[in-house]
């Protein structure tokens, strides 16, 4: 009896993940969520419009109800800003463009994609880089309060793989005297600069467009780097040489922050899994690395003490491991 209590929350929790994603693609497929846009539309509206049975409608409209894609209001069904969040964007198919390549990836173990290719990033990234800002945006912003209180009155940020910058940026809003300069590709580096303009930082943002693994960057100048979602991306030996440039592009007493996925939290067990697959599946070199594998990393390019704080916003996953430049 225990063994079975044990196990219903898990039955249970697969079955409705199962179904959940069933409802949504059929409500995809069948054009109802896009029926009710841009104007709410009532039950009888939806069938006649959809040519559906309005029985069935209203038993999906439910299930979609209690996954906060529409909701009610009186007789007439409208779409929640999370589902014209997701029908505008490139996850209206929830990532099965990916998904779909895994029997060839248990094969093969070969991704579909390699967005970690640096001649394409910037084409995979310019599109992305709202996307994952949007995401991230709370999780920023808590990264941003334990950073503000990390570096005091430092006021130079570099912020390296920048997309839209979202992590620099709310850091530098909490301090008048803070700076941000961007480093990325041109097209990216636009995103980050419409950002910029959204947060009135434009006066206190610069860009550097390029290869970050090749740019020059000014000596001694950052107090912080930050380096948000790019250590996943490259190789142990590209983590190194990339840490080394930034190592001599710090002031002294400066300090590398490096924003990524670690464990940590349990509620976010099965993102992070679901993650580390998904990147598998999507980049050549792609990995989660460990914090010891990252710490080993770091010391070779001759930073010291680092320390992870785990960031407790959905999804549970991201956590900031902060390094300081050895003299
Ligand atoms: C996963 S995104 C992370 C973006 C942002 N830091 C965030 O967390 O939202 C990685 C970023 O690194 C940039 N990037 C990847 N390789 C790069 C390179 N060699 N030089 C400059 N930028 C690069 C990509 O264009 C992309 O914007």
């Amino acid at each position: 009896m225990n063994d079975q209590l044990q196990m219903l929350p898990a039955y249970f929790q697969l079955m409705n993940m199962n179904g959940a994603a069933h409802v949504y693609h059929e409500a995809v497929r069948s054009g109802l969520l896009d029926a009710l846009q841009p104007e709410p539309a009532t039950l009888s509206e939806l069938s006649v419009r959809g040519g559906s049975h309005e029985r069935a409608t209203r038993l999906m409209l439910d299930v979609l109800e209690t996954l906060q894609l529409v909701k009610a209001t009186g007789e007439r069904w409208s779409l929640t800003l999370l589902a014209q969040m997701l029908l505008s964007g490139s996850y209206r198919e929830l990532g099965d463009l990916y998904w779909s390549h895994l029997p060839a990836f248990l094969k093969y173990g070969q991704p579909l994609v390699k967005m970690d290719d640096a001649a394409k990033s910037e084409t995979y990234y310019q599109t992305q880089a709202a996307a994952l800002a949007w995401m991230l945006g709370p999780t920023a912003e808590l990264a941003a309060e334990s950073l503000h209180t990390e570096i005091g009155s430092a006021a130079e940020i570099l912020d390296l793989g920048a997309g839209s910058a979202i992590w620099s940026l709310s850091l530098a809003r909490r301090a008048d005297n803070r700076c941000v300069t961007a480093v990325d590709w041109p097209a990216v580096l636009e995103v980050a600069t419409d950002y910029a303009r959204q947060f009135e930082l434009s006066d206190r943002f610069q860009t550097l467009v390029g290869d970050f693994h090749k740019l020059e960057l000014p000596a001694s100048k950052y107090d912080l780097a930050i380096l948000a979602n790019v250590t996943h991306l490259q190789t142990p030996a590209a983590n190194i040489a990339l840490f080394r440039r930034i190592h001599a592009a710090l002031r002294p007493d400066a300090r590398l922050a490096i924003i990524d996925v670690f464990p940590g939290l349990s509620d976010g067990d099965l993102n992070r899994t679901l993650y580390s697959l998904g990147l598998a599946l999507r980049t050549e070199h792609g990995r989660v690395y460990s914090v010891e594998e990252l710490e080993r990393m770091l010391m070779e390019a001759g930073f010291e003490t680092p320390r992870l704080a785990n960031l407790h916003t959905p999804p549970y996953i991201m956590g900031i491991l902060v390094a300081s430049r050895s003299a």
